[in-house]
């Protein structure tokens, strides 16, 4: 089996397969997307980085492929539906990223909350003459406040567990409601989209990019949410319309956010740059370096797993 890998990072997650395969990484850090074009002909595996677009230009040149094993749980950047046409299986890296980008969630609800970033910033700035305690600096409670998690899946799960452990509330809203025995074990309520944006204190977007989740989050939601209410957006960018965001916060239709994806990749607009009452970080949810070798780890068993059917694979079943 030839197997390409389009980054050539992580190398400690990918050892057992190169002992089994042929593997070829990029000599610098990653292909170029042509360099991929030119020789895709050639392999039985493709294995991209989440922001590298594997789509029907792509897949047209590569006759031999069998599976895409995405670096990433998002597969957003792969057509997933002409991959199914075409029997070609593809999978990502839920195990691996499930942990750390609920982590993240939370400690960004943790900072725009608490002003933990903005204190910081104060204090450096200004020093002894910081007003601490003063009623400028308040902020928000996390305990006893509602927690509204659009996309319940593995993240949402897992982020509705670390705010059980602040003694919050949390509902979400899903496509599909869970059974009472999920709800219990989460301790969470299903209600409809409306009700979880009228009634939380924090809204945290979890759901992945698709048609039907882009700009899930828009101008009508906004005014539907509490004027005190914080947004945290660590799943896509684009299920957040960037433009209704900086409207909604200018005019105090929401109170702050937190944010680590952005409508226009790793841009985000100018307005949001200068806001004091929301959190910036440039798309690292996974960036750790444990998460990091795990996820290559879990790119490596979904190829072996395929063809040897030794171990379990995440396979992504739909569009
Ligand atoms: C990161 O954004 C991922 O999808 O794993």
């Amino acid at each position: 089996m030839k197997v390409l890998v389009t980054y050539n990072l992580f190398h400690g997650g990918f050892t057992e397969l190169e002992e089994k395969y042929e593997v070829t990484f990029p000599k610098e850090r990653t292909f170029s997307r042509q360099q991929v074009l030119d020789i895709i002909s050639d392999y039985d595996v493709l294995c991209p980085m989440f922001n590298f677009e594997v789509n029907k230009e792509l897949l047209d040149k590569a006759p031999n492929l069998k599976l895409v094993s995405n670096y990433a749980v998002g597969y957003d950047n792969i057509d997933i539906a002409y991959c199914l046409e075409k029997g070609i299986t593809v999978c990502n890296t839920p195990s691996a990223t499930t942990l750390p980008t609920a982590n993240l969630t939370f400690g960004l609800l943790l900072d725009v909350a608490r002003r933990i970033t903005y204190c910081d910033k104060q204090f450096r700035n200004l020093g002894q003459s910081l007003k601490v305690g003063l009623l400028e600096n308040m902020a928000n409670s996390v305990t006893n406040q509602t927690l509204g998690i659009l996309g319940m899946g593995r993240i949402g799960k897992a982020v509705a567990e670390r705010a059980n452990a602040f003694g919050m509330e949390v509902i979400y809203n899903n496509r599909h409601p869970y059974d009472i025995e999920e709800e219990t074990r989460y301790n969470v309520t299903y209600v409809s989209k409306e009700e979880l944006l009228k009634s939380s204190d924090f809204v945290s977007v979890n759901a992945p990019l698709t048609s039907e989740t882009f700009h899930l989050i828009s101008t009508d939601e906004f005014k539907q949410m509490k004027n005190s209410a914080f947004l945290i957006n660590t799943s896509r960018g684009p299920l957040v319309d960037e433009l209704a965001l900086i409207e909604a916060l200018k005019n105090g239709e929401i109170k702050g956010a937190g944010l680590d994806v952005f409508e226009f990749g790793l841009h985000p607009s100018p307005a949001l740059l200068e806001m004091d009452n929301v959190v910036l970080t440039p798309h690292i949810g996974t960036q750790t370096s444990e998460a990091r070798i795990h996820m290559a780890q879990v790119v490596c068993d979904n190829v072996i797993g395929f063809f040897d059917k030794d171990r379990r694979i995440y396979r992504v079943l739909h569009p």
